[in-house]
């Protein structure tokens, strides 16, 4: 058995920098006809100088890979319409971070009061500029999640035009929420349609399970799984694929990010077949929904994956991915741009 995927697209993706963008870059461009780049490196990317020179960064990792890097900017509530105005061209989203919640986010937002917000929020809706958010409070871990819906709904209620997109969501409260406000989507990565908190935490401590938000409950599982393989028309891929060195998840304190790039279509193919979904509905999840929701029009590539075994490699240049040692039912036949 085969399948073909057009144009997959990663809508949540850290590709980080240096050394580790070197190593790690072409995993998702190989695969991957384009993905949405988060800005959370040492210092944040907030200006348009640091747009453009990572971007210039990416394009020079990947080679000769068919691969738009779609620029994200770290959100700053002091962002006004004329900086706005002159970034616009070089993004295709402005990220917002609650202070020090994950991973290099310590010069986020406090607060989130709506009155602070406004001139930022106000420009960006009137300039269409998406905004994607982190959206975990400071609270009990579990409940982190679910807690910030109050705000997704106070910020979708007072800026109705503008995109907001619920990044990495991981319960059935911000599935139902998608619901309540057209100006609401969100990215789901491949780990939480998979794991839920027993499989990081409930045996042995899996570190390279861990990761921002932390996996939930089976309900809450099920109910992103319901999103995805039904079509759910504002749910789009985002691996949030987030590569940490291996002495960095295996230790006292580990970083939080899972690391599925080189993985997350083979895993999504085998996913699809067990679960008898659409293939029309995976095809919508993997980039067509992404096309819509921002106005994308990514160059093309064919990816052809076959039921075939795959033994997925203990490291790649010392980052552990997902499945490490493990063999997954799909396989990647063909990529064709
Ligand atoms: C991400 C990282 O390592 O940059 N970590 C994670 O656990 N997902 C940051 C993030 O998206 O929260
Ligand atoms: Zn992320």
């Amino acid at each position: 058995m085969s399948l073909t995927l057009l144009n997959p697209l990663d809508m949540h993706l850290h590709l980080r920098d240096g050394e580790m963008l070197a190593n790690i870059a072409k995993e998702s461009a190989h695969t991957f006809c384009g993905a949405l780049i988060m800005p959370n490196l040492v210092p944040p990317v907030s200006t348009k100088e640091e747009v453009i020179a990572y971007k210039q960064r990416i394009i020079a990792a990947i080679g000769d890979e068919t691969f738009t890097p779609y620029m994200t900017l770290f959100f700053k509530p002091s962002y006004d319409k004329a900086f706005l105005t002159s970034i616009k061209d070089e993004i295709t989203a402005i990220k917002l971070y609650p202070a020090g919640i994950t991973t290099n986010s310590e010069g986020g937002v406090s607060g989130f009061d709506v009155e602070e917000l406004r001139p930022a929020l106000e420009a960006m809706s009137e300039l269409g500029i998406p905004l994607c958010v982190h959206g975990e409070t400071n609270g009990f871990v579990m409940d982190r999640e679910a807690e910030f819906v109050n705000i997704y709904e106070k910020l979708a209620h007072a800026f109705p035009k503008l995109v907001i997109i619920m990044e990495h969501i991981t319960t059935k409260e911000s599935v139902a929420a998608l619901d309540r406000f057209e100006n609401l989507y969100a990215t789901i990565t491949v780990h939480h349609l998979l794991i839920t908190l027993d499989d990081v935490a409930g045996g042995m401590l899996r570190p390279h399970l861990f990761c921002k938000p932390i996996a939930k409950r089976p309900e809450d599982k099920d109910a992103l799984l319901d999103a995805v393989l039904s079509g759910h028309p504002k749910v789009m891929f985002g691996s949030d694929s987030a590569p940490h060195p291996k002495h960095a998840k295996e230790s006292c304190g580990c970083a939080a990010g899972v690391f599925t790039a080189p993985l997350a279509l083979q895993i999504l193919a085998e996913l699809f077949d067990k679960e008898n979904a659409a293939l029309e509905h995976l095809q919508a999840f993997i980039s067509g929904n992404a096309q819509r929701i921002y106005k994308l029009n990514p160059p093309a590539k064919t990816v052809r994956l076959k039921k075939q075994s795959f033994h997925v490699p203990s490291d790649y240049k010392g980052v552990v991915p997902m499945y490490a040692g493990e063999e997954i039912a799909y396989t990647i036949e063909e990529v064709n741009s």
